[in-house]
């Protein structure tokens, strides 16, 4: 072996090595022996690749010791990168040397079965397996993938507080904490500073973590999750819904070309993501119709009602691509939203529904920018006019038609990757009943 130190390599990067000798740092996922000879499974976050120690090549305690090397022990390999057209990254290691770093103790995470409220209970460690592993991986190419739409897009960047005086999506999912004798709440929503925003700079966004008691068990609620809020100053619901589809398929699209390792090990079916990337503009349905639709598939909705999980479920299975529903009936929604001026029982607002089932990814809309009405609004939801103060003030300095919407990262993280629950769509979920580790 010659004393020169080969380069540090990650998994995912061993082809470009091909023939050479390298350094690989990272943990056992698992270790198989063959008299003469070790295949250990190294995983370092990139991926995972056999690295093979021939008895011959090391000192004889050390070999024993890699024999002997427990699941998620950590580990610093030196070898030479060998193409194996039976190994699913293509290449394994012929081990030249190995420092043992620290020996695991019992991992509890074994490949067997495990149930999920184990598995949550050791998310710390569980992040560490591969299908966990994949949909946070993409879950960051569609973090990155929102922020290169917002800016090639000319938006700017606002960050928005997570301590406020006041609700911003109703009063009933609040969470309260004391500010210095004075109540504060964490943000439901950064919408309100991105209306002020708006007005500053013109086309802004905020992408940060919210929060809402929700007293829901559902597949699709999480107490706190992250949400990017893309607000415009002179901006109609109309052109809303064509930045929302833009954001939507560009995502999809950089999913599609970034990440299908990753959708493999998830066993995605990518023919319904391809369609919706070509599937641009989506179908728009007023709620009315949406509400004529779904009572021909049987759902006891009435007009006036709010749509539920399964009557969205049922609205998109008709559609192969995400579908708007726009001008729900203004009772049902919050008090920013702007009244239909052709029919006043109407919001201007809309909601994007995802298909196969993951129901709302994306709601918004048009905002109210008339003084009066808004002022009206307030009282009618019981909301303390002084902590709005400052809002209001947005209407009476140059007032102007402007929309925005909100889409929650954990839903389309889901509905991209194909997951079952949103809280596999987060790397901590906080829910009703968790809030560990
Ligand atoms: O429809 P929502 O409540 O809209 C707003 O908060 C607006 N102020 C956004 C805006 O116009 N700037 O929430 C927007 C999205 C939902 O469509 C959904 O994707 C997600 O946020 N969301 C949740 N995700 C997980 N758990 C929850 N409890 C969620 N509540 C909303
Ligand atoms: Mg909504």
């Amino acid at each position: 072996m010659s004393n020169e130190q080969p380069p540090l390599v990650r998994v995912g990067e061993v082809a470009q090595h091909e023939g050479s000798l390298i350094e690989l740092r990272g943990w056992v996922y698992n270790v198989r022996s063959s008299g003469k000879l070790h295949f250990l499974q190294l995983r370092d976050g990139s991926g995972i690749i056999q690295c093979v120690v021939f008895k011959g090549d090391v000192e004889p305690e050390l070999f024993q010791q890699i024999g002997e090397l427990t699941q998620e022990s950590s580990i610093v390999v030196q070898g030479e990168v060998r193409a194996d057209a039976r190994s699913s990254v293509g290449f394994e290691v012929g081990v030249q040397s190995i420092e043992v770093v620290d020996v695991a103790q019992d991992y509890p995470i074994s490949p067997k079965e495990h149930g999920i409220a184990f598995l949550m209970e050791h998310r710390h460690l569980w992040l560490r397996s591969t299908r966990p592993n994949a949909a946070l991986r993409i879950r960051s190419t569609i973090n990155d993938a929102c922020r290169q739409f917002m800016s090639q897009q000319g938006f700017l960047l606002i960050d928005a507080p997570v301590l406020t005086p006041a609700a911003c999506e109703g009063t009933t999912t609040l969470f309260s904490t004391d500010y210095f004798g004075d109540t504060a709440y964490l943000t439901q929503s950064g919408q309100l500073y991105m209306e002020a925003a708006a007005m500053a700079f013109g086309k802004v966004y905020c992408f940060g973590p919210t929060f809402r008691a929700e007293k829901s068990k559902t597949r699709r609620h999480l107490t706190e999750f992250w949400m990017i809020e893309p607000e415009m100053a002179y901006c109609d619901l109309a052109q809303d819904m064509v930045v929302a589809e833009g954001m939507v398929s560009h995502v999809a699209g950089r999913v599609l070309s970034d990440c299908r390792t990753e959708l493999d090990i998830l066993e995605r079916d990518i023919a319904p993501l391809e369609r919706v990337v070509a599937g641009t503009p989506f179908p728009r349905l007023r709620y009315d119709e949406a509400i004529d639709i779904l009572r021909g598939k049987g759902s006891q909705i009435e007009w006036g009602n709010d749509l539920g999980g399964e009557d969205e479920t049922l609205l998109s299975e008709d559609f192969d691509t995400p579908v708007f529903v726009h001008r729900y009936p203004a009772a049902i929604k919050a008090f920013y939203m702007k009244q239909d001026p052709e029919d006043e029982r109407l919001a201007l607002c809309v909601d994007m529904l995802a298909p196969e089932g993951y129901g709302e990814i994306i709601g918004g809309g048009q905002r109210e920018d008339d003084l009066n009405k808004l002022e009206g609004r307030l009282e009618v939801h019981g909301l303390p006019r002084d902590a709005f103060e400052w809002y209001l003030d947005l209407r009476k300095y140059g007032s102007v038609p402007h929309a925005g919407f909100g889409m929650g990262i954990e839903r389309v993280v889901a509905w991209l990757c194909g997951l079952k629950h949103v809280r596999e769509a987060i790397p901590f979920p906080r829910t009703l009943q968790r809030i560990y580790p």
